[in-house]
């Protein structure tokens, strides 16, 4: 591999056009016409169309690209040169190559795949320049989560993954043995960390992965995903939505900044997310199931949303709304009752445009000692597993509040996908575990 010129990545060509330079990747496509053969090479951080001339290269680096298949490791090297008519878009006039490794026939092509299948070559598929894209996307806004926080100083806290409580219901748990302990679950939410960090560090967020074990088969679904989740303390139910849509406008904002390419190989309507600013609207529950019965949409009073209410509900707006105070009997144990009505939870679902449904869950947290108590056994939860829980109550309590929005939700309605699949390098689902 001993080539004299510099090795560089693709995304870094436009700073050295007019120079020779070596690009280490891999064969994505390539067509030929006559004397000229055209390879696309990819190297993880972009694309680049090489020209390769037989009058400019050896008779053996020829003979090379045309026998090189899809996904062979090449070393090019050529001269950087702009394209003749597309803007901000870079050539290599090809003078040199060294193949790796002939790949064997690649079972991605560029014709149509069903989606099984892809998702069964997963660690193939991830190669291709719409999964770059996703990736990419993702890779933005994790980013900009991390800074919107940051910026406002908030501590990351890491919550424990292997926990011995159930935050989110009983219903979606995995467990697993634990030693002598007898059984560990792993966890569905950081919240209730959180509200223990929140009150030793102020303002805090808790963001890693979170386990479900949803038996539903949906595209909204994972049994693996990631949640950021922020908690305040001295915040009160309007406090924590101010604070979520400053959020989501930030990262949507911040990703349309800085991947208008990546969202462009994605072909999505950038329209609908410059839209993406504050005030959002905020509707009651009741207001929403008024939405619902002007639709004329079947639904019983006192319910849960379901996903196809979200969708009616969310299209009368063209940002995310969110919907606070829902019946208490629909939500979870640790959300404090509206004083001025105690039928309801002083708690916030955040519905994203387009139909992508729930991206945030999020509410005021239960703050007095006797009341949370009652809750956890009317839950039929165990009471010493949340004596540290309680405890928070009895030292120092304040009103607190959070939210948890999930990361591959979030991905699929920025990037504008189907199925929330791809919003992962390796989904985990009902009926998937690998690869
Ligand atoms: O509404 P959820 O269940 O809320 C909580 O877990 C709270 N403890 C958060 C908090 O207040 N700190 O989940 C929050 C978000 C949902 O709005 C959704 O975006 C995502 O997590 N989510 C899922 N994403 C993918 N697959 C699943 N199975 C998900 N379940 C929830
Ligand atoms: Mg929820």
């Amino acid at each position: 591999m001993s080539h004299g010129t510099s090795h560089v990545y693709i995304s870094h060509l436009k700073e050295h056009v007019g120079q020779t330079v070596t690009i280490k990747g891999w064969l994505y496509n390539l067509r030929s016409s006559g004397k000229l053969m055209f390879p696309e090479l990819r190297d993880g951080t972009g694309i680049v169309q090489g020209v390769v001339s037989k009058k400019a290269v050896s008779e053996k680096v020829w003979q090379d690209f045309e026998t090189l298949t899809q996904e062979s490791s090449v070393i090019v090297t050529g001269e950087v040169t702009k394209h003749p008519k597309l803007e901000n878009t870079f050539e290599l006039q090809v003078s040199d190559a060294e193949v790796l490794q002939v790949a064997q026939e690649y079972p991605i092509t560029p014709k149509e795949h069903g989606v099984e299948f892809l998702a069964d070559q997963r660690h193939l598929w991830l190669r291709s320049k719409r999964q770059w894209a996703i990736m990419r996307v993702r890779h933005e806004l994790v980013n900009a989560i991390r800074d919107f926080f940051n910026e406002r100083d908030f501590l990351l806290v890491d919550s424990p993954i292997l926990t011995p409580n159930a935050a989110e219901g009983t219903s979606t748990l995995f467990e697993l043995d634990y030693f002598d302990l007898g059984k560990a679950t792993l966890t569905q939410s950081g919240q209730l960390y959180g509200e223990a960090s929140a009150l030793a560090f102020g303002k805090i967020y808790v963001f890693g992965p979170t386990f479900r074990a949803e038996k539903s088969k949906t595209r909204r679904h994972l049994t693996e995903f990631w949640m950021v989740e922020p908690e305040m303390a001295y915040y009160n139910l309007e406090m924590n939505m101010d604070l979520a849509e400053e959020f989501i406008e930030y990262i949507v904002q911040r990703t349309l900044k800085n991947r208008m390419e990546e969202l462009k190989i994605l072909e999505r309507d950038v329209s609908k997310l410059e839209n993406i600013k504050r005030p959002f609207p905020r509707i009651s529950y009741d207001e929403a199931t008024k939405i619902l019965e002007r639709k004329g949409v079947a639904f019983e009073y006192g319910n849960d949303l379901g996903a196809p209410d979200e969708t009616v509900i969310s299209s009368e707006f063209d940002r995310p709304v969110m919907v606070h105070r829902y019946p208490k009997e629909v939500k979870a144990f640790y959300m404090k009752r509206d004083p001025e009505n105690p039928a309801v939870a002083l708690c916030v679902d955040m519905l994203a445009p387009e139909g992508y449904g729930e991206i945030i869950g999020g509410s005021q947290r239960e703050d007095d000692y006797e009341a949370l108590l009652t809750r956890i056994k009317e839950n039929e939860l165990k009471v010493e597993d949340f004596a540290w829980y309680l405890d928070l109550r009895k030292f120092g309590s304040v009103p607190h509040a959070g939210f948890g929005l999930g990361l591959e939700r979030t991905v699929a309605w920025v990037c504008g996908l189907e199925h929330i699949r791809e919003t992962a390098p390796f989904p985990r689902m009902i009926h998937r575990l690998t690869p």
